[in-house]
């Protein structure tokens, strides 16, 4: 179906690849944070099992979103799981039990996503200052 949202199909399209790959990323920390969840040891336990069920389900969240704004946008968000272990950038080393290496590996994928939506939000900015620029010409 035609969709006229203000945005060129080309463009659509680059975005609609773009979120894919972030969504895949996600898929892959919600994975990750939601097996942590199960195998955590240690004194901790209670405190991290906790933890990592209150950012999973945020995770799902996020997972949503992006999806839906994929849809919104006039394609189809990735959901095969083999399509979105390709598409992922995280990796997913075997599952340690202990808090240190695992926060650290969660830590870690976090900052991946905080750098690549960081460079996002720079753009974003950028266009936004363009943009006034050029409007405050329309007065
Ligand atoms: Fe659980």
């Amino acid at each position: 179906m035609k969709v006229n949202i203000g945005i060129t199909e080309k463009n659509r399209q680059a975005v609609a690849v773009a979120l894919n790959q972030l969504l895949a990323d996600e898929h892959i920390l919600y994975n990750k944070t939601r097996n942590y969840h199960w195998s955590i040891e240690g004194p901790s336990f209670m405190e991290f099992h906790k933890l990592y069920e209150t950012q999973y389900t945020e995770l799902a969240e996020i997972i949503d979103e992006i999806a839906e704004r994929i849809r919104t946008i006039g394609h189809f968000a990735e959901g095969r799981l083999k399509e979105i272990i390709k598409l992922a950038s995280l990796e997913e080393p075997a599952a340690p039990t202990d808090q240190a290496s695992q926060i650290a590996n969660l830590d870690s994928d976090h900052e991946v996503l905080i750098n690549k939506l960081d460079f996002v939000t720079g753009l974003l900015k950028q266009h936004e200052k363009m943009a006034w620029m050029l409007r405050s010409y329309l007065r």
